[in-house]
């Protein structure tokens, strides 16, 4: 596959500098309507378990991210411009369509192709809140875009009193692959409101299991999915688009508000469950800790000023 490149020197500044919160949007959008398609012929626990509450046993389960379609046009998807997002609604629950800023047109083709995928596989996608997150930036080798670690998205935690079925997430990027762990976690004994589970899985995990995705693909998986970010073999422009089929209201400040959209939630600072930290083994802390350094060191996945602060806050503790 001819995949394209951008040497270093042609590179744009980093836009990702400039992005500690809502990103500058014209008030103008597009609408994406799904469009009829084959349902993916593939078991896994994935599609088994998407329609009941969330439950950690289902980590006993492994499974891994499943192709459903690819990136046609790679240059537009490499080359071009669109601003970056951080879980920002683009379709609220009880909706058929889909509104995007015309600032994300660059990340089209992705986004229909999201949006044809979840209506004809996910049988409660209308009842879902989808959340888009944008991320161009450049990597300096041998570091990751995103969060380090371990990890898994849309983990339902002592906050979720009553748990919805689990997130279902798509990732698709240009360059440096994810990893993800075809494995079960066993989380016996520990405790939501007490342990640190992705600190755990980061022990249970077995680099045998680990499977790299690949460039342009478009991937799903769910909230049991254990994976991590890959780190970059040479200095290199990325572009990342997530997507999250979620019950949850991604109220976090510093998430991206979507002006199309009539929603008007009270944004909260959820950066740092204090109380999960401080009762965590002491493994589990140092680990988190190291985590949380490398984030302030690479000024990564804290958009918001606020957020930033106070973790530095944590980590002067
Ligand atoms: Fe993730």
């Amino acid at each position: 596959m001819d995949i394209p490149q951008r040497k270093l020197a042609e590179m744009p500044e980093d836009r990702a500098k400039d992005f500690l919160g809502q990103p500058k949007f014209s008030g103008k959008g597009f609408t994406i309507l799904p469009e009829p398609t084959e349902p993916l012929d593939i078991d896994s626990p994935i599609f088994d378990q998407m329609k009941d509450p969330y439950t950690v046993r289902n980590f006993l389960v492994p499974r891994r991210p499943l192709v459903f379609e690819e990136i046609d046009d790679k240059d537009a998807f490499t080359y071009g411009t669109s601003v970056n997002t951080l879980d920002m609604p683009i379709k609220l629950a009880g909706q058929k369509e889909v509104r995007v800023p015309l600032e994300l047109e660059a990340d089209r083709e992705a986004i229909q192709k999201w949006v044809n995928f979840a209506a004809s596989n996910l049988p409660d996608w209308v009842d879902r809140i989808f959340y888009i997150t944008t991320d161009r930036r450049r990597i300096r080798r041998g570091s990751s875009q995103r969060r380090p670690g371990i990890h898994t998205d849309g983990f339902q935690g002592a906050r979720y009193q009553k748990k919805n079925p689990p997130d279902i997430v798509a990732l698709v990027h240009d360059h440096v692959p994810f990893v993800s762990y075809a494995q079960s976690f066993d989380f016996t004994g520990l405790n939501t409101g007490k342990h640190d589970f992705h600190a755990e899985m980061s022990r249970q995990a077995d680099e045998s299991n680990a499977v790299p995705s690949e460039n342009y693909k478009m991937y799903v998986f769910d909230a049991f999915t254990g994976h991590r970010a890959g780190e970059a073999e040479e200095d290199i422009e990325r572009n990342l688009v997530r997507f999250n089929a979620s019950y949850a209201t991604y109220d976090f400040i510093g998430n991206t508000h979507n002006p199309l959209l009539d929603y008007d939630w009270e944004m909260v600072d959820r950066t740092i469950p204090n109380n999960l930290i401080k009762e965590s083994i002491v493994d589990s802390e140092s680990k988190r800790r190291t985590q949380l350094e490398q984030i302030i060191a690479k000024n990564r996945y804290v958009p918001n000023i606020d957020r930033r602060l106070q973790l530095i806050d944590f980590i002067k503790k």
